[in-house]
């Protein structure tokens, strides 16, 4: 597993590349502007709970690897409930239309998003272990990419505010360690494990796939952010 993990490393450099993240670097916007995304990651963040849940858990099992994956989506399969928390705190809990938010989430501007949990689920399904695990591990570098980006957003925002951030703040990058959880040395572990030719064209794949997905939505979230102010937003609703 060793060059998947350099593969990960490699797609996760480039993928912190991205225009969105360069804007949330931008000390000159607004730190609330530079967070108007926030409403698109919905369709992720809720799908992300049952993709752990009933997708990528599978229990009972004998399966070392399979237990690993398990242990793991314990921890990532509540982290909407933060998400939901930080919409109230960034203002996003307006009063609004249901059919406007089902437009909304089903709409065309969160049309990528939807496609991360549905494209994962479709590449991973009744797949070996070690493919899952593969899309974890590139999983956990996307999060752990975005939420180092969001975390610098929301201390600024709490300068002014006074308002914890769960889901964008240091609480989830404090568990988003970057790599599978719930398992002592598993980098060691990963890195030991010796792949077939056939697993090994699966698991690179899987690794694009994973790259491929978030890059997408990322880029969505950066035509929406150009496309919505904040305040805007906030009269509109
Ligand atoms: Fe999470």
């Amino acid at each position: 597993m060793k060059e998947v993990l350099a593969l990960i490393e490699k797609r996760k450099q480039e993928f912190a590349q991205l225009p969105l993240f360069k804007f949330m670097q931008d000390k000159s916007i607004d730190p609330q502007q530079r967070l108007a995304w926030a409403p698109c990651v919905a369709p992720l963040a809720m799908n992300f709970g049952q993709l752990n849940k009933y997708d990528f858990r599978k229990e009972p099992t004998d399966d070392p690897i399979q237990q690993i994956i398990n242990r793991h989506t314990y921890e990532d399969d509540h982290h909407w409930v933060w998400f939901l928390e930080d919409l109230e705190k960034l203002g996003f809990d307006n009063s609004i239309k249901f059919s406007d938010v089902l437009r909304f989430l089903w709409g065309k501007e969160t049309y990528k998003t939807r496609q991360i949990c549905h494209q994962i689920a479709l590449h991973t399904f009744r797949c070996e272990p070690i493919v899952v695990l593969a899309a974890i591990e590139a999983i956990e570098a996307t999060a752990h990419t975005a939420f180092t980006m969001t975390v610098q957003v929301t201390q600024e925002l709490q300068q002014i505010t006074k308002q914890k951030y769960l889901y964008f703040g240091e609480h989830h990058s404090h568990v988003e360690t970057g790599h599978i959880t719930g398992t002592d040395d598993v980098k060691q572990f990963l890195e030991e494990i010796q792949l077939t030719q056939e697993q090994r064209a699966k698991v690179f794949e899987v690794v694009e796939k994973v790259f491929e997905v978030f890059t997408e939505a990322i880029h969505e979230m950066m035509a929406y952010v150009e496309k919505h102010h904040f305040v805007q937003l906030m009269k509109a609703s």
